[in-house]
């Protein structure tokens, strides 16, 4: 779902040609002479032990400049997203004076969490107010962080509060065009690894892998596929109790669901893409979320910036680069104005920043306008009793289709409470494009209409109100995510100052359409912007001016 590229793991070296000490013969001689320290640390020079990708970063300090005699300059930050929040916090920990201009009415930028009475407008002009009861929350942008990623650790030093999304649940549902009716998905996966455990152990046992695999690998390979697929001493798949019940095993024995079907059905009805939604290294359970909505995150950082140093409402109209700094001319609420200062971290969607106007140059330009935007969108749709729970007892996780809502996402909050909200539909791409082009009411009414062959009639007539956010029609973000034709050339372009400019998001990384994105981005122009500031001698501009008028 990510459209982000997969990173290949480190390769170990190539074995001891000529039948030299095998890499396990030596470690196994480290860890006993040396104990599993050791031994680790002899796997790690190997290339063969689990390592952390994470580049260290240092924020910029105070004392970076009591020390050396400069002072700390003034920064203009675009766009009080992720990035820019980011930025602005990191560069404040050294006492730099940022100003954060933001062309919304809101910050956060695609961190946004929609609660009972805000109002979304779409650049169609529709405006769509949220009639969300008490304590129920729509992220209609991000919705889930992996434990590597660095929003974690903002959370952690910001003091946001995080809970377990349910990235997974063998409980949700999985549905595709011509299935008779929804499966659970953990009927699903042990069908899929059943059957495919049965051919690979039946294929192996007749003998189709000898030139690949000697006796001792073969019998290795059939007693896992054993049980990974629950397959019975014949090696055949005839389900399992994996699958399921019709009635659960309680003081009586289970009733157990009808079924398998056979390979033939199961493979047409391809319930294996749904079943492999969680193997990426950014989806894998557990994942995480803010308690009470994703915007806590943009809310701390803002919070720590200083509302007063935030702008909203402030669209950029012109961007300067100016020998010893950068002047940036706005349109405000109070008309237009000029801002000048040392620095610049533009933290806008590329397709936004390839648009204004100023002396960049052409190549900049067109750096900006390489990446191309990706259309995702999403619904909320809040019921008056929480159905999923109480009839189908699912708490948390997405059920996967292949109808063009994608996933219906359940709600990893408010577990038992009177209300709740799914997400109806995230889809991206094609069908976000369909949705896009309706009006909400429309795209309600579809998504209702394609959630009702999974859920039944209550899906439809039981929603008491929804919201629907297509990001290319946000105004001042256009666009879900962005994707870039190949990480050469422009992308990295970018990633270098352009003069004093110096440029920020989640669509400069590997990272794109990730909060940890915007936030490894921001830390990178941030150690840029410092180390420039460092480097001057005598100070970086001390007189510089900010927020006057012109
Ligand atoms: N970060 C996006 C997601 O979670 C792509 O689906």
């Amino acid at each position: 779902m990510s459209g982000t590229p997969q990173v290949d793991p480190p390769k170990p070296p190539a074995p001891a040609p000529g039948g030299g000490l095998t890499r396990r013969a030596l470690l196994v001689g480290v860890g006993a002479a040396g104990g599993a320290g050791a031994m680790f640390a002899a796997m790690g020079a190997l290339g063969l032990a689990p390592q952390e990708r994470r580049e260290d970063y240092t924020p910029p300090r105070v004392s970076d400049f009591h020390l050396t005699g400069r002072v700390a300059a003034d920064v203009v930050v675009l766009g009080a997203g992720v990035a820019g929040l980011t930025a602005a916090y990191e560069l404040g920990k050294a006492g730099y004076r940022c100003t954060v201009l933001e062309a919304r009415e809101r910050t956060g930028g695609r961190s946004l969490t929609l609660r009972g009475g805000d109002r979304v407008s779409e650049l169609s002009g529709e405006t769509q107010t949220a009639r969300f009861g008490e304590g129920v929350y729509f992220n209609a942008g991000p919705g889930r962080i992996a434990q590597w990623m660095v929003t974690l650790d903002y959370c952690r030093e910001l003091g946001v509060p995080i809970e377990t999304f349910v990235n997974n649940n063998a409980s949700a549902y999985v549905y595709n065009h011509g299935m008779a009716a929804p499966v659970r998905a953990r009927t699903a996966r042990a069908d899929v690894y059943g059957y495919v455990a049965e051919l690979l152990a039946k294929a192996t046992h007749a003998g189709a892998l000898n030139r690949r695999l000697t006796a001792d690998d073969r019998e290795r390979l059939i007693d896992f596929l054993r049980r990974f697929g629950d397959i019975g001493p014949e090696l055949t798949y005839e389900g399992s109790d994996r699958r399921g019940f019709q009635t659960y095993p309680a003081v009586a024995a289970g009733v157990p669901l009808q079924g398998p079907e056979p390979l033939a059905e199961v493979l047409a009805a391809g319930i294996g893409r749904a079943v492999t939604a969680d193997f990426g290294f950014e989806q894998a359970m557990p994942m995480f979320q803010p308690v009470g909505g994703m915007d806590a995150i943009a809310r701390a950082l803002a919070a720590r910036v200083g509302e007063d140093r935030i702008r909203t409402g402030v669209r950029v109209t012109r961007i300067t680069g100016l020998p010893d700094g950068v002047e940036i001319a706005y349109q405000g609420p109070d008309g237009p104005g000029t801002l000048r200062a040392d620095y610049c971290v533009a933290a806008l969607p590329p397709h936004i920043l390839a648009k204004i106007p100023g002396n960049l140059g052409p190549e900049i330009t067109a750096a900006l306008a390489t990446p191309t935007p990706v259309a995702a969108g999403k619904i909320g749709l809040e019921y008056g009793r929480r159905w999923w729970e109480l009839e189908d007892r699912v708490y948390g996780g997405i059920t996967e289709t292949d109808l063009d809502i994608t996933h219906i996402w359940y709600p990893s909050y408010g577990y038992h409470a009177p209300r709740g909200l799914l997400v109806g539909y995230y889809n991206t791409e094609e069908n976000a494009e369909l949705y896009g082009a309706l009006s909400h009411r429309d795209r309600l009414s579809r998504a209702l209409t394609q959630g009702k062959k999974i859920h039944g009639e209550k899906y439809r007539s039981e929603v008491v109100s929804g919201v629907s956010v297509h990001w290319e029609r946000q105004p001042h973000i256009q666009g879900g995510w962005v994707r870039w034709p190949s990480y050469t050339g422009a992308f990295e372009l970018l990633q270098r100052p352009a003069g004093r400019v110096h440029f920020a998001g989640d669509w400069l990384t590997h990272l794109i359409a990730w909060q940890a994105g915007a936030m490894e981005s921001a830390r990178r122009a941030v150690t840029a912007v410092h180390r420039d500031a460092l480097s001057r001698t005598p100070p970086a501009r001390s007189d510089a001016s900010q927020g006057k008028g012109t």
